[in-house]
């Protein structure tokens, strides 16, 4: 018997040759990602008090508008390109139709002005659903009955609140409502308000996920909806459905969306690479407040290293083809690169 030393395999190839030293590690390395791949998504409230901490999202706060200001100018200090503004509304501002949304003068309006002023390359998103403005917490209003969204009458009402957000300046407007149309019908009524600049970042493939709890409670739309659980399940798409989700990229890019998205993320990576894979648009993936949550929360119990994790879960993303992340740790990223 050789010892272990002697022992040679007749091998002519050994692929570890190429990781043998960071540098060759370095050399080899086939994915990478930037800031200016990074969409940092920040919650605004009414406001000038300190930032109100979230608690399920260690690190991420609900910004007045000179905190927001703040916020953005470091973000693009840091190369981050762009941002995507959530609105977190007082109780007393929703109800059942949503009516704050029309507000020419509204948090999220005045947000975006606020933003392009003092940053007007910045890449300002904006999201269109009405579940921040709405008392029950869905994206649309409902039908007559109340116990679904009446998909062509929030259609109606998307459209408008996109020309809103567009003549407020936003780059992209971004619905992320799931109902059966809308990219079309808001491609069309920005054109014929004069804003044919202003883009779609569609959430094309959005499921119907548990993930997006921690959002629920930073923009205050979970607890609206009362002792009753809220189910977007006629609207977002089942989370066991791949074809399903091929079909509503296909049918955004059709309808006019200049980016695509998934969401969530990290779950759903095999549909990044199929969407990748059919699509020749820009696709964004978002890493959802549940992901960021999830890996804070067993970061905090010293069960995983949260910067290496962090980092892992980001590169598995971008590796199964988004070019773009919505990341709420788009900020500590930056920071890490610069
Ligand atoms: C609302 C919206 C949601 C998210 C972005 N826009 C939540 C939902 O659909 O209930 C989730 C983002 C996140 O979880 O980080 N239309």
């Amino acid at each position: 018997m050789p010892t272990p030393a002697a022992f040679k395999l007749d091998l002519p190839v050994r692929p570890r040759r190429l990781r043998r030293t960071a540098a060759l590690r370095e050399l080899v390395r086939e994915t990478e990602v930037r800031a200016a791949d990074l969409i940092a998504p920040l919650f605004v409230v009414e406001g000038e008090a300190a930032p109100e901490g979230i608690v399920s999202m260690p690190g991420q706060f609900r910004l007045g508008l000179a905190d927001l200001v703040r916020e953005c100018r470091e973000l693009w200090a840091l190369g981050v390109r762009a941002v995507a503004l959530f609105p977190k509304l007082d109780a007393a501002l929703k109800d059942a139709e949503g009516t704050e949304e029309r507000n020419e003068n509204g948090l999220i309006l005045r947000a975006v002005r606020a933003v392009k002023t003092a940053l007007p390359d910045l890449v300002v998103i904006t999201d269109v659903a009405l579940d921040p403005y709405t008392s029950h917490g869905h994206d649309g209003v409902l039908n007559a009955a109340g116990d679904d969204v009446d998909n062509d009458a929030t259609v109606a009402r998307l459209a408008a609140m996109a020309v809103r957000q567009a003549a407020a300046g936003v780059d992209f407007v971004a619905p992320s409502d799931m109902m059966d149309g809308r990219v079309r019908a808001i491609r069309a009524a920005l054109d014929a308000a004069g804003f044919g600049e202003t883009g779609i970042l569609a959430y094309s493939v959005k499921f119907n996920s548990a993930y997006y709890g921690p959002f629920r409670e930073a923009v205050g739309s979970a607890q609206a909806a009362g002792t009753k659980l809220l189910s977007k399940a006629t609207y977002q798409l089942d989370p066991a459905n791949r074809r399903a989700a091929l079909a509503e990229a296909v049918l955004d890019e059709a309808e006019g969306a200049d980016i695509l998205m998934v969401k969530p993320a990290g779950a759903y990576l095999d549909i990044i690479r199929d969407v990748r894979e059919r699509s020749g648009k820009p696709l964004a993936a978002y890493q959802v407040s549940g992901e960021y949550a999830q890996i804070h929360a067993a970061a905090r119990l010293g069960w995983l290293d949260l910067v290496r994790t962090r980092d892992e879960s980001l590169l598995a993303i971008k590796r199964a083809g988004a070019d773009l992340i919505l990341t709420y740790f788009a900020k500590d990223v930056a920071k890490a690169l610069a």
